[in-house]
């Protein structure tokens, strides 16, 4: 069994240098930072430029808080910062153990050889408990406080992932993934009312163990177009009209073998933003992963209807079609995006590895484009990774920056480690070059605490 996670520390207060992207193009490093979080995981104070020896003589007479000048303050120092927690947009948990399996197959191969027989094995709850228990901490090693999961199909098994996250403390949106048909007779719902009932007694069971949403979200998640059939995504728009809170996620122009194989199915729509809309799928609640192939008439149903973009560049380049997707675009439009891992649609389960991949893919589109659609800078990248994932996940009034009254979902993350892997800093070095150095060579290493409201939540021995 796992271990639980380290209990509330009351109050947790730091010192030292915070950084945070405040917009796509803004990225805000407060120095001599103080901030509190109260007992309930908020961040209840927040101040920059506070020298460390009036930190004592502050803490007496913060607004609003009791005397906290007896608190241990945790003062980081140089190379040592706090970030915002990373948000995975899209995150396939069943396909944890299959991660780097497949690559190079295309979408329709690589489903049917690879994904849905592994996927099958969580038919047995012990294997999902086992499986779900590595596959949370190994994300929340990664710095990944919210996580936007696709379970499998299996009603059992997704209630044990919704489980897993809330008892080890991660933020997640978590989903029975609905799919009738275009899949073999062992691994499909059998008929769409068992496909719809079991994701009903899904959403029951998340709202009975965190009734307030507060960790653990319910999200409708039709696997794609290819696997449903009208009268599923038909019942699945009901669903999502009679919760009109609750969040939708598929995955969307990700190939250019599944477009062709989605217009096949279903020739009554022009495209798969109209295919989406018309079952009332695709509004502002929606997250649409991958986002490779869209024309201008989608982009622009993207950005009115404000549906949020899960952009995932390793599995986007490393399966059978290579794709760069239309990024700058959808910033520049101000649509929003966030980072996804796609779990075993990768090989890596890290959200820095996914923004250097942005980066790098970035560039490529603006060969293609002859330099029209400009690359991404790291900050932007960073964003991402951050603000732009919780927007995503409509969830950036509750985290993605420091501010007061957010949640405190943040990674310490240290760059003093003599490692061989992240790059040293030397005496020379600013701020920024030191957050560049974390952001293009920094690994699980130099994220040595993961905070989810306020609650240390990564092993210590991991
Ligand atoms: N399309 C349908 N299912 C999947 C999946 O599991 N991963 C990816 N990347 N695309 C999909
Ligand atoms: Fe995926």
């Amino acid at each position: 069994m796992s271990s639980s996670p380290t209990s509330w520390t009351t109050p947790l207060i730091f010192h030292g240098t915070f950084i945070h992207s405040i917009s796509p193009k803004e990225v805000d490093i407060i120095l001599n930072g103080l901030l509190v979080v109260s007992q309930q995981g908020k961040i209840v104070f927040l101040r920059r430029n506070v020298p460390a020896p009036d930190v004592k003589k502050l803490l007496r007479f913060l607004p609003g808080l009791p005397n906290l000048s007896d608190s241990p303050v945790r003062f980081l120092t140089r190379g040592e910062f706090l970030i915002p927690g990373f948000v995975d947009t899209h995150n396939h948990a069943p396909q944890w153990t299959q991660r780097g399996m497949g690559r190079g197959l295309l979408i329709m191969d690589w489903l049917n050889k690879v994904t849905f027989p592994h996927e099958a094995k969580f038919e047995d709850p012990e294997y999902a408990r086992q499986t779900y228990a590595s596959c949370v901490d190994g994300f929340i090693k990664q710095g990944v406080t919210t996580a936007a999961y696709y379970g499998s199909l299996h009603g059992e098994a997704t209630k044990i992932l919704a489980d897993t996250c809330l008892e080890k403390g991660q933020r997640a949106l978590v989903g029975k993934c609905c799919m009738v048909r275009n899949a073999p007779d062992f691994y499909r719902d059998k008929t769409n009312k068992e496909s719809l009932e079991v994701t009903e007694d899904f959403i029951a069971h998340v709202k009975s163990i965190d009734p307030s949403g507060l960790l653990v979200q319910p999200i409708l998640t039709p696997r794609f177009a290819i696997c449903c059939d009208e009268e599923l995504l038909a019942g699945i728009g009901d669903i999502a009209s009679k919760h009109r809170d609750m969040m939708i996620q598929t995955h969307f122009n990700e190939a250019k073998q599944e477009v062709a194989v989605t217009k096949e199915l279903f020739p009554q729509f022009e495209n798969e933003a109209d295919l989406y809309e018309h079952f009332g799928l695709f509004n502002n609640r929606t997250i649409m992963a991958h986002c490779i192939y869209p024309d201008d008439y989608e982009i622009g149903r993207i950005k009115a209807c404000d549906v949020g973009v899960a952009h995932c560049p390793v599995s986007n380049t490393t399966g059978g079609e290579w794709g760069a997707a239309p990024i700058r675009r959808y910033l520049d439009m101000g649509i929003k995006v966030g980072l996804g891992t796609d779990s075993g649609g990768g090989f890596s389960s890290s959200i820095l590895d996914a923004s250097r991949q942005a980066f790098i893919i970035s560039l490529g589109r603006e060969l293609m484009t002859d330099g029209k659609e400009q690359r991404l800078t790291l900050w932007e990248c960073f964003y991402l990774a951050t603000l732009g994932g919780a927007k995503v996940c409509c969830l950036a009034d509750k985290i993605g920056t420091f501010e007061t009254g957010k949640d405190f979902d943040a990674l310490e993350v240290t760059t003093l480690l003599d490692d061989g892997q992240s790059s040293l800093v030397e005496e020379d070095d600013s701020v920024a070059d030191i957050f560049e150095k974390f952001l293009m060579t920094g690994d699980d290493r130099n994220i040595a605490k993961v905070f989810v409201m306020g609650r240390s939540i990564k092993k210590s021995k991991q």
